[in-house]
């Protein structure tokens, strides 16, 4: 056994040494060493490509030396660095005598992504090394192309392998196709063959101000989070809504939510019919288990079933327009488009911290209305979301932003820049005295003192503004905005003489605001 120096043990007990290059040699000897060699893949490791590289060449010079530790960082390097000699160096090692050592070579291989792996990977179909053959057509599952599906067809693979060779099969086929796919996946103009349950979801406490918004649609409420639609037709209309965070078909699971029932309902015609009507091209999706993990079996065997059924749907987690979620509770599908840009909040180029997810933005805009008379302020105005979404409403007479913090203030002149929104006065100033004559209408999401713990004091700064704002609204004026302090706030309105409606709780991602309206008397 190799002796180590004092110095190189202490160097190796540091998780964060990063040995020089001229100790990579040193180190490579150590790789075997029974108590070191972890510790030295480590640091080979934390090395990145010049180490890399420097153990492809003693690949390259030596394969009988090659150690399965010498490929991995060859393999892990080739994952993010182009370099000819590191993937020259797996496929070499793809010949070691060693057994471990060519089966990490094809793992490697399969985890490099790289196409140019292929024929080597291909040589290797004919060994009689079921742990390297089982290595090699999962690699060319990930990295083959027509080739790899031609000759893992043909192939005859003992029972053991039968299944890895299907899911490689299958794995090449969906990839084979994506190439050819369409530049916009989802169809937002073309309707549905025939009325559809729809669910409309959203943030949690706005589904009856989604219902409103989606009014004409004749929606009903299902639950805090979820409207729904029986609907015939296209999606665009539906991906415009504003306080949607996502639109879907939604397909009960009459059969269970089992792999067989689930795949049962995605073989029928009128689930297919449907997708179709909303896809432009294949109609690739990724399954999604409510609650349950990955599942990957269950999925897999799902796919599988679907292949053998000769269904037009392909399960690829890649690249998947449309994203399938099986729900348990009630047991259902939720089809989901998910490719596509969403539009409608395109104007937010620039965003601060603690920035108001803009379809809450838009649900605090919609309690507001448009009033063409009103006079507009967000005390707490950051990126200045609830003004622009109050200004896509309707006509205003006056919209005015206040912040602190004068890169807020930057923030949201782009954005309003950017929606075409003229006429905004942003000031830098303080929310708990400023003033603007003739205010009607407060509309804000403050801060909520989620950073700093329920910052103390942050429930005395939010009364202050309340008394602000109370000691200047004209008769018939309105705060309306999301209170972290529900009780106290509220308490605060009424003593300043407003009259006090708490809406709603709305969930703000983890944690709980209330949605409050506050009214001058007129
Ligand atoms: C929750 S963020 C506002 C988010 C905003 N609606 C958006 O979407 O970007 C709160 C903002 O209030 C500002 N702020 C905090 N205390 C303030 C005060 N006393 N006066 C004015 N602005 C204040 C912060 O600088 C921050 O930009």
């Amino acid at each position: 056994m190799r002796r180590v120096s004092e110095d190189l043990r202490r160097a190796l007990e540091d998780p964060g040494y990063t040995p020089p290059r001229r100790a990579f040699g040193e180190m490579f000897a150590l790789l075997s060493h029974p108590e070191l060699g972890e510790r030295a893949e480590r640091a080979l490791l934390s090395a990145g490509l010049p180490a890399a590289t420097y153990a492809a060449e003693t690949l390259a010079q030596d394969p009988a030396a090659a150690e399965p530790a010498l490929v991995r960082l060859v393999g892990r390097a080739a994952r993010t660095h182009d370099e000819p000699a590191l993937l020259e160096a797996l496929c070499k090692a793809l010949q070691s005598p060693h057994a471990e050592t060519r089966r990490q070579a094809a793992m490697a291989l399969g985890k490099s992504g790289r196409r140019e792996a292929e024929p080597a990977l291909l040589a290797c179909l004919s060994t009689t090394d079921h742990k390297l053959l089982r290595s090699v057509v999962e690699a060319l599952g990930k990295v083959g192309g027509e080739d790899a599906l031609a000759q893992l067809t043909a192939l005859q693979v003992p029972a053991t392998l039968r299944q890895v060779a299907d899911r490689a099969r299958l794995m090449l086929e969906r990839g084979l196709g994506r190439s050819q796919g369409p530049a916009e996946p989802i169809a937002s103009d073309r309707p549905l063959p025939a009325p559809l349950r729809v669910s409309l979801l959203c943030r949690g406490g706005l589904s009856e101000l989604l219902a409103e918004e989606a009014a004409s649609l004749q929606p009903r409420v299902e639950s805090p989070s979820e409207v729904s639609l029986s609907y015939a037709g296209a999606l665009g209309p539906l991906l415009e809504l504003r306080l949607a965070t996502a639109v879907a078909i939604a397909w009960p699971l009459t059969q269970g939510t089992s792999p067989g029932g689930v795949l049962t309902a995605l073989l029928s015609a009128e689930l297919v019919a449907a997708l179709t009507a909303w896809s432009n091209g294949q109609l690739r999706f990724r399954l999604e288990w409510q609650g349950a993990g990955h599942r990957r079996a269950d999925t897999w065997r799902i796919a599988q079933g679907l292949r053998d059924a000769g269904s037009p749907l392909l399960n690829d987690p890649a690249q998947a327009p449309w994203t399938i979620e099986v729900q348990q509770d009630p047991p259902r599908l939720l089809l989901r488009p998910s490719a596509g840009a969403d539009r409608r909040f395109d104007y937010r180029v620039r965003d601060v911290p603690a920035a108001s997810h803009p379809t809450i933005a838009a649900a605090l805009a919609r309690v507001a209305g448009p009033d063409a008379a009103d006079v507009v302020w967000d005390p707490f105005a950051g990126s200045g979301v609830e003004l622009i979404e109050r200004a896509r409403l309707g006509p205003y007479r006056e919209l005015h932003g206040t912040d602190l913090d004068a890169r807020a203030l930057g923030a949201a002149r782009e954005n309003a820049e950017q929606a075409g929104l003229v006429g905004l006065s942003l000031q830098q100033a303080d929310a708990r005295n400023h003033r603007v004559p003739g205010l009607s209408l407060v509309l804000t999401n403050p801060p909520m003192g989620r950073r700093v713990l329920r910052a103390r004091g942050l429930s005395g700064v939010l009364c202050q503004v309340v008394r602000n704002v109370a000691s200047q609204l004209v008769p018939g004026g309105r705060m309306i905005w999301l209170s972290p302090f529900p009780d106290v706030t509220a308490r605060a309105a009424a003593d300043a003489g407003l009259r006090v409606e708490r809406l709603r709780s709305v969930d703000l991602g983890g944690f709980d605001a209330e949605l409050q309206r506050f009214v001058r008397a007129g």
